[in-house]
């Protein structure tokens, strides 16, 4: 079975957060403890992918790599993409074309925070679907906002619409897809929207037209943040840092889930740990690598 790859798309000018994000990338902010893409890339790593391309701006490129290396200190291995102009969600299966190389791949977006109990499971139930494509559905306030499923009266989804002015379900398409190795073809087929981009939203409506895309709802035990506003994103921030000072675990840590996926050895974090010396999360790890996670 050929290995499902991973993409992280980082683009786009992030202008709803300027002035912040007019020198740094938005993905680079903080969320708590940790630079935001921290989190989409842990989802990646919990679904078990370990090739993983990751598209930036091209003035952005350089800190991202600054930040997360090749790869190898998570047991991973990083392809980097740039992508010119923010010409749709979409468009990142035409960038990622060769990478993928027929490849079933998980897109996630760099600004997407996931968390709740039985994510690894919900991961690898739609990691076994090797053909169609799984979307993740979540309930929210106000779906205006998002892209937002239609269901039929069998509650099967029959029609996905991108920031509905009158919005057909408070389901909310979040921005992980599970698709199979045909999404470059499909997306060649796409045309421009009104709004000059290749809407992801169309890419998925062809595989539904096929009874070709599965939604997995995410229910209410799970959170889905949103990083969109200057207040969401602060929210995010307080979210995990709530868990963590509670829990004294950590949420959206490539280290620990490397760690725990095998990946690296004790003596690899116990390295990691030592470069990060001095904060309260190289601790973490520092306990992490000595098998002593549990202790505080
Ligand atoms: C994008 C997608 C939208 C999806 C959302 C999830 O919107 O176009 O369908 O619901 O991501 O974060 P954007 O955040 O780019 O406005």
């Amino acid at each position: 079975m050929t290995a499902r790859k991973g993409i992280i798309l980082a683009g786009g000018a992030g202008t709803r957060l300027h002035p912040v994000t007019l020198a740094v990338s938005k993905q680079l902010l903080p969320v708590y403890d940790k630079p935001m893409i921290y989190y989409p890339l842990s989802v990646l790593m919990l679904a078990g992918i370990r090739e993983i391309a990751v598209i930036t701006t091209p003035h952005d490129q350089e800190a991202f790599q600054r930040l997360l290396g090749d790869g190898s200190r998570w047991g991973l291995s990083f392809t980097w993409i740039v992508q010119p102009a923010p010409e749709g969600l979409a468009q990142a299966y035409l960038l990622a074309e060769s990478f993928l190389d027929g490849a079933p791949s998980a897109m996630v977006l760099g600004d997407n925070l996931f968390f709740g109990h039985g994510l690894p499971e919900l991961l690898a139930r739609a990691d076994a679907r090797r053909e169609g494509g799984t979307v993740f559905a979540y309930h929210v306030a106000d779906p205006t906002r998002y892209g937002v499923l239609g269901f039929d009266d069998q509650g099967r989804a029959s029609r996905i619409v991108e920031k509905p002015a009158e919005p057909p379900s408070s389901w909310a398409v979040t921005g992980l897809y599970f698709l199979d190795g045909t999404a470059p073809e499909r997306a060649k087929a796409l045309t421009p929207s009104a709004r000059g981009e290749l809407e992801i939203v169309s890419l998925l409506e062809g595989y539904l037209a096929e009874g070709a895309l599965e939604v997995e709802r995410m229910g209410r035990g799970f959170a889905w943040l949103d990083t969109g506003t200057h207040a969401s994103l602060l929210d995010a921030g307080n979210f995990v840092r709530t868990l963590t000072e509670r829990q004294g675990l950590r949420v959206g840590s490539p280290e620990e889930v490397a760690f725990r996926q095998g990946w690296i050895d004790a003596e690899a974090l116990a390295a990691r740990a030592a470069e990060l010396r001095g904060t309260d999360y190289g601790a973490y790890l520092a306990r992490l690598a000595e098998g002593r996670a549990d202790v505080p």
